[in-house]
């Protein structure tokens, strides 16, 4: 089990879902958290219902709207010098239709959100963190990151970023002897606000689209599995449900002859 480096576990996107669910989790575990999304009040909740469990963790929150870039840089600032031992990146939304079809202004954010935002936080987190002992940085993609679903493809095309840009940081903090791990948690169908926000209907019902799927809390005990593990990549089978972890599975090019040379 990994040590955890430093006291404070930054959850993205931790107003509803699996972000809300892995902030309970994380707390259980005695981490203390940062809560980042834009509805105050949903944090506000969360932030009361954990310090009457756990009054002696400190539960930050930060109302931010990450996809908004100088939004982004000023909340990293702002907790850049906590003792920060894991990062989630988990704010991200997903979009159903046909492409030629989909309203242009939801993809948008959506790829800013679930790509741009995602990047630059990973960036900054590496910047920062790249040395420290049990550092984590946890990117959640989806299966849709590893299959192409139909009526969703842009979203998965959102999330394969995600899975290759994650693996790929993973080879590369393991090439430079980095003590920072990159990991990647890949769900599928979860009982969340996600089909509400992806199918623009608010009386979305898990039961009557899926018939099985995960709930929220299953998905950050997956998590949590994820966390104690020394896997890259902890996924679910979409068509049993049962969640694995493994190496990243994305072909890599690393160690190749015909890899540009690098000169002084
Ligand atoms: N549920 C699934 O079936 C499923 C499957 C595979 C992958 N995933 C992935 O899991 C992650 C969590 O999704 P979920 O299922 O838990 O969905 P959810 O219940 O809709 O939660 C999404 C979270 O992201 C936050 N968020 C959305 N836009 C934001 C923005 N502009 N700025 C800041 N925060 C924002 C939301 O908070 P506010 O609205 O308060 O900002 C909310 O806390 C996403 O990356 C999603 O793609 C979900």
């Amino acid at each position: 089990m990994n040590e955890q480096y430093g006291r404070y576990t930054v959850i993205t996107g931790a107003s509803a879902g699996i972000g809300a669910a892995a902030a309970r989790a994380f707390a259980a575990r005695g981490h203390s958290l940062v809560l980042i999304a834009r509805r105050t009040a949903r944090l506000e909740t969360l932030r009361d219902e954990i310090h009457a469990a756990y009054p002696s963790l400190d539960i930050i929150i930060k109302t931010v709207d990450l996809s908004v870039t100088n939004s982004v840089l000023q909340v990293y600032d702002e907790v850049k010098d906590l003792p920060i031992g894991t990062w989630i990146n988990n704010a991200g939304f997903g979009s159903y239709g046909t492409i030629g079809a989909q309203d242009l202004s939801k993809i948008r954010q959506m790829i800013h959100l679930n790509i741009e935002t995602l990047t630059i936080l990973s960036n900054l987190f590496v910047r920062d963190f790249a040395d420290a002992e049990g550092a984590q940085l946890i990117n959640i993609s989806s299966v849709g990151g590893y299959l192409i679903v139909p009526s969703v493809v842009t979203y998965c095309a959102t999330k394969f970023y995600v899975s290759a840009f994650t693996e790929g940081l993973a080879h590369e903090l393991a090439a430079r002897g980095a003590k920072l791990r990159a990991k990647l948690l890949a769900p599928a169908a979860t009982q969340t606000e996600f089909g509400a926000v992806a199918n623009d209907n608010p009386a979305y019902d898990y039961d009557k689209a899926f018939g099985t799927y995960h709930t929220s809390a299953q998905m950050a005990e997956f998590l949590l599995a994820l966390y104690d593990s020394d896997a890259v990549l902890g996924i679910v089978d979409r068509e049993t449900l049962a969640f694995r972890l493994c190496a990243g599975q994305l072909p890599y090019a690393g160690g190749s002859a015909r890899n540009q040379k690098v000169s002084d």
